[in-house]
C-alpha cells in the first residue's frame, strides 16, 4: 500500500473506488474497504480528521488519531493507496469555496456547519481523486443523503454507494468516538440502538415509532429523534450525548439506502 500525502502524487489509472475516512478505524470502516475492494481496480482511502466539520473545538481535539495503526488495518483489507494529508494541502492559506447543502435534516440542524464542512471536503476528495464509486456507511445516513444531493446537483461523475451499518456484539454501532466511552458509560450508550430497535418494533405493529424510541432511552435526554425519508427509504435515526461523547444512529423502517 502506498501512503501518498499531496494532490499532486496522486495519478491513478482504471477503475477507481474511494472511502474517505478521518481515521481511527474500526469494523465500520473495514466493511467499506471491503465493499469497494470487491468491485474496484484501485481501491484509495482518505485519512483526514476534517477541522471544516467540526462544529465544537474540544471534539477536535478529542478525536483519536493513529495512522501507523489505521495504515495496518487499510493495507490488512487490500487498499492500494492511502492518501492522508496534510490540513494546508486541504485547506490551503486564503481557501474560501464552499459547498453549502440548504437541507440536512434533524442532525444538520443540531449541527450547523457540520454538513458544509463534510460536503466540501468530500467534493475536494473527488476532484483529487477522481474515483467512479465512493463508499459511505449507512450509520451516517443524512451524510449519505447529503454527499447524493451533492452529487445529483453539481453534476458529479461518480455513484455513491450505502454500506450497511456494522455493529459492536453488544448492539453499539461501531463508531470512531466510541473509544472515547469509559465502561460506564458504554453501557449507558447501548440505549441509543435499543430505543431505536423498540421504535422499529412500534412501527412494525403501526404505532407511533419516533414516541417509543423517545420513551426508551432509558434515563438519557436524545438531541432528537426523527423519522427521515431519504431516497427510497424510511428510517429512524437519533442522537445522544453520553457524558462528554455525543453518539447517533438509526434503522431501517422501510426500503434501502444503498
Ligand atoms: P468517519 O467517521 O471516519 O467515517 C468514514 C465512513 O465510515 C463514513 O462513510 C461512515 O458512515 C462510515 N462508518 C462509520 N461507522 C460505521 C459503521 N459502524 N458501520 C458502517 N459504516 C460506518 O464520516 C466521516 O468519517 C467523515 O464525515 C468523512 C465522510 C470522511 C468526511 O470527512
Amino acid at each position: 500500500m502506498k501512503i501518498v500525502r499531496t494532490a499532486a502524487e496522486l495519478a491513478l489509472d482504471g477503475d477507481v473506488g474511494l472511502v474517505p475516512t478521518m481515521g481511527a478505524l474500526h469494523d465500520g470502516h473495514r466493511a467499506l474497504f471491503r465493499a469497494a475492494r470487491a468491485e474496484s481496480d484501485v481501491v484509495v482511502a482518505s485519512l483526514f480528521v476534517n477541522p471544516a466539520q467540526f462544529n465544537v473545538a474540544a471534539d477536535l481535539a478529542a478525536y483519536p488519531h493513529d495512522e501507523a495503526r489505521d495504515a495496518e488495518i487499510a493495507e490488512a483489507e487490500g487498499v492500494d493507496v492511502l492518501f492522508a494529508p496534510s490540513r494546508d494541502e486541504i485547506y490551503p492559506p486564503g481557501f474560501s469555496t464552499w459547498i453549502d447543502v440548504e437541507d440536512a435534516g434533524a442532525e444538520g440542524a443540531a449541527r450547523p456547519g457540520h454538513f458544509r464542512g463534510v460536503a466540501t471536503v468530500c467534493v475536494k476528495l473527488f476532484n483529487i481523486v477522481r474515483p467512479q464509486r465512493a463508499y459511505f456507511g449507512q450509520k451516517d445516513a443524512q451524510q449519505v443523503a447529503v454527499i447524493r444531493r451533492v452529487v445529483r446537483d453539481m453534476n458529479l461523475p461518480l455513484d455513491i454507494r450505502a454500506v450497511p451499518t456494522v455493529r459492536d456484539e453488544d448492539g453499539l454501532a461501531f463508531s470512531s468516538r466510541n473509544v472515547l466511552l469509559s465502561s460506564e458509560e458504554r453501557q449507558l450508550a447501548l440505549a441509543l440502538p435499543r430505543a431505536l430497535a423498540v421504535g422499529k418494533q412500534a412501527y412494525e405493529a403501526r404505532a407511533d415509532a419516533v414516541r417509543a424510541a423517545r420513551s426508551s432511552f432509558n434515563g438519557l435526554t436524545p438531541d432528537y429523534v426523527e423519522l427521515a425519508e431519504l431516497g427510497d427509504a424510511t428510517l429512524l435515526a437519533a442522537a445522544v450525548r453520553v457524558g462528554d461523547v455525543r453518539l447517533i444512529d438509526n434503522v431501517l423502517l422501510k426500503g434501502e439506502l444503498s
